[in-house]
């Protein structure tokens, strides 16, 4: 692509030579028969340059074009690598203007500025080799005139680039904006803020536009001041060129040429101020981009993970031995751990009911077992292996979660269930259905193929959790992770679910965080988390007889002994004071 631009601009300068030759030899010598193999040089040239213009046009659009889905693909790719944490401190809006519009500015340049870039930096060193060549003292003296050209362009990279960076980055903060607007507009509305919401977006956006002002007035200014090279040398071409003829120093023909191909010139240095402009922004683009590609994903196959032979088959009786040993957590950044020293033992098939204050830690200790994050001290084993020692894909297969808030892709319900095994069968998909207690789905317009989530059919929260719960269950793990799976069910759901759930978990282990008595029946064993470990275990019956602080949890109106949820931590101080009420 660049091989044929850069031979059809060469192809572009010889014109002005052959226009020397036609006038110094055709004309002067008033030979027709000189004039002829020169008009048909000049059109073989036009003819050459057409055909190679075509060839890069086309060679271009499918090479540019690859090259950005290329890269969107890898961007994609790693973003689904990178370790959850990643995404919290990422804002979306960010993520997704590095997704678009820089991946458009870098096709821009690398359809149009990186060949323009080269063409024209070897058109100047052709036409002013050329120049010299025909007159050594004008062409260098036409060069010069030029040289101020790369001062002002090295300038203006540097303050072009500092502000695409930041018209860039506002962008993205205008994107996440805007994306959370969406996505809260109910509770916007519902507060009556949207003047507010507006003012505050205008303001942002305002922000954007000034930088756009800024950075246009800046390419404004550079771009008038190239205009003064070419037109100088025009000048100085005409002045000296006519001088250097009347001293027999040049031919006519030789001026002619000069003053054409100095011409030739003024297209190649005013794009560069556009060209720069461009590139800048791309580089910046490219930043931005390599920002996320080079962040290493945390989460990885270690070599001694990567060495394990195959691992037992799912469904492998007695598999799914979960023990948490000594498993300290503490969030990037955050000054204490969430869990400090935490033990805790699943035997194969049992249910363990996880019971804790609200932010005591609960949804943070189930994102350990598949690998969310990684425990920052002691070990989470599955049947004696440390997890970190597990392929993740294997650890996960073996794995399901169903988190808080159900969330669910924008498609049909089946194919929502069908992420949990996207080679189960119709009839399992059903039963999975069945057990979630999701018997609503036959009610939906076109049943299971109903599309929900974004832009689809709105689900209840109850409807979300099941449709959820199914996704969970169609996995057929070994473990089974549920987070207070049943919140938004009714009491009498709720019973429905729990019985099938019952069934569903005979050869599971599940760990189900629980905050209502009703859902703690489902257990074998009720584990109780306060102050990041696990301080008690038993049934909920002796739980419920021994433990003040299980007790308070379970019901509201027990009474607690003195030195109750404010010296245990237990509770936040509102509750604790509206349970004394
Ligand atoms: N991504 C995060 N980064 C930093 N801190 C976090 C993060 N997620 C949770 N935390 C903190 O960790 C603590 C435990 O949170 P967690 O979500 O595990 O509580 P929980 O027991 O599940 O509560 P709930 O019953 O309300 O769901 C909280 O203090 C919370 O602020
Ligand atoms: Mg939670």
């Amino acid at each position: 692509m660049i091989i044929a631009a850069v031979i059809a601009v060469t192809g572009e300068i010889a014109i002005p030579l052959l226009t020397k030759s036609v006038i110094d030899t055709a004309i002067k010598h008033g030979s027709v028969r000189q004039l002829v193999p020169l008009a048909i040089a000049a059109m073989a040239l036009g003819a050459m340059q057409a055909g190679l213009n075509f060839y890069r046009r086309w060679v271009q659009a499918g090479a540019v074009t690859g090259m950005e889905r290329a890269i969107r693909d890898d961007l994609y790719h790693h973003l689904q690598v990178l370790h959850a944490g990643f995404h919290d401190q990422w804002q979306s809006g960010q993520l997704l203007s590095r997704a678009t519009t820089d991946l458009s500015t870098i096709r821009r340049f690398a359809g149009f500025g990186i060949v323009f870039l080269i063409t024209n930096a070897w058109t100047f060193l052709v036409i002013v080799a050329v120049l010299i060549h025909l007159n050594w003292w004008l062409g260098l003296l036409t060069g010069c005139v030029f040289a101020p050209v790369s001062y002002l362009c090295l300038r203006f990279e540097k303050k072009y680039g500092v502000l695409s960076r930041r018209a860039q980055d506002q962008q993205g903060d205008l994107a996440t904006y805007v994306e959370e607007a969406a996505g809260g507009i109910r509770v916007l509305k519902s507060l009556g803020r949207q003047r507010e919401a507006t003012a505050q977006h205008s303001a942002q956006s305002q922000q954007v536009y000034q930088t756009q002002i800024a950075k246009a007035g800046l390419r404004g200014a550079f771009w008038a001041s190239l205009d003064v090279a070419p037109n100088a040398a025009i000048g100085v071409v005409l002045l000296f060129g006519a001088l250097a003829v009347s001293w027999h120093q040049l031919t006519i023909g030789g001026l002619v040429a000069f003053v054409t191909m100095t011409l030739l010139l003024i297209w190649p240095i005013e794009a560069t101020g556009f060209i720069i402009a461009t590139g800048q922004e791309a580089a910046t683009a490219a930043q931005r981009i390599y920002e996320i590609l080079d962040t290493e994903p945390e989460i990885t196959d270690t070599p001694a993970a990567l060495q394990r032979p195959a691992l037992p088959a799912a469904s492998q009786a007695g598999a799914g031995h979960l023990v948490f040993d000594d498993v300290v957590f503490r969030y990037p950044g955050a000054p204490e751990p969430v869990l400090r020293g935490l033990n805790l033992e699943l035997k194969p098939g049992e249910t363990v009911a996880l019971v804790g204050a609200t932010g005591s830690g609960k949804s943070t200790l189930l994102q350990l077992v598949p690998r969310l994050a990684d425990v920052t001290g002691g070990s989470i084993t599955l049947d004696g292996v440390d997890i970190r020692d597990l392929p993740l894909a294997a650890l996960r297969a073996r794995v399901a979660c169903a988190f808080e808030d159900a969330t669910l892709f924008s498609a049909s319900v089946r194919e929502n269930v069908s992420y949990g095994g996207p080679e189960a069968s119709e009839e399992a998909i059903m039963a999975a259905l069945a057990a979630a207690q999701a018997d609503f789905v036959a009610d939906l317009p076109w049943g299971a193929d109903t599309r929900i989530g974004e832009q689809g059919m709105a689900l209840s929260g109850g409807q979300r959790q099941r449709v959820a719960l199914a996704r969970a269950i169609l996995a057929s793990p070994q473990v089974l992770l549920l987070d207070d799976p049943l919140s938004a069910l009714d009491v009498h759901t709720e019973a429905k679910v729990t019985a099938a759930l019952a069934d569903v978990l005979g050869e599971t282990t599940a760990l189900v965080v629980a905050h209502r008595p009703s859902t703690v029946q489902l257990a074998d064993r009720v584990a109780l988390l306060s102050g990041g470990v696990i301080v008690a275990v038993g049934s909920h019956k002796e739980l419920l007889a021994t433990e003040p602080r299980y007790r308070h949890l379970m019901s509201a109106d027990a009474e607690l002994p003195d030195g109750g949820p404010h010296d245990n931590g237990l509770a936040e101080p509102g509750l604790a004071s509206g349970a004394r009420r």
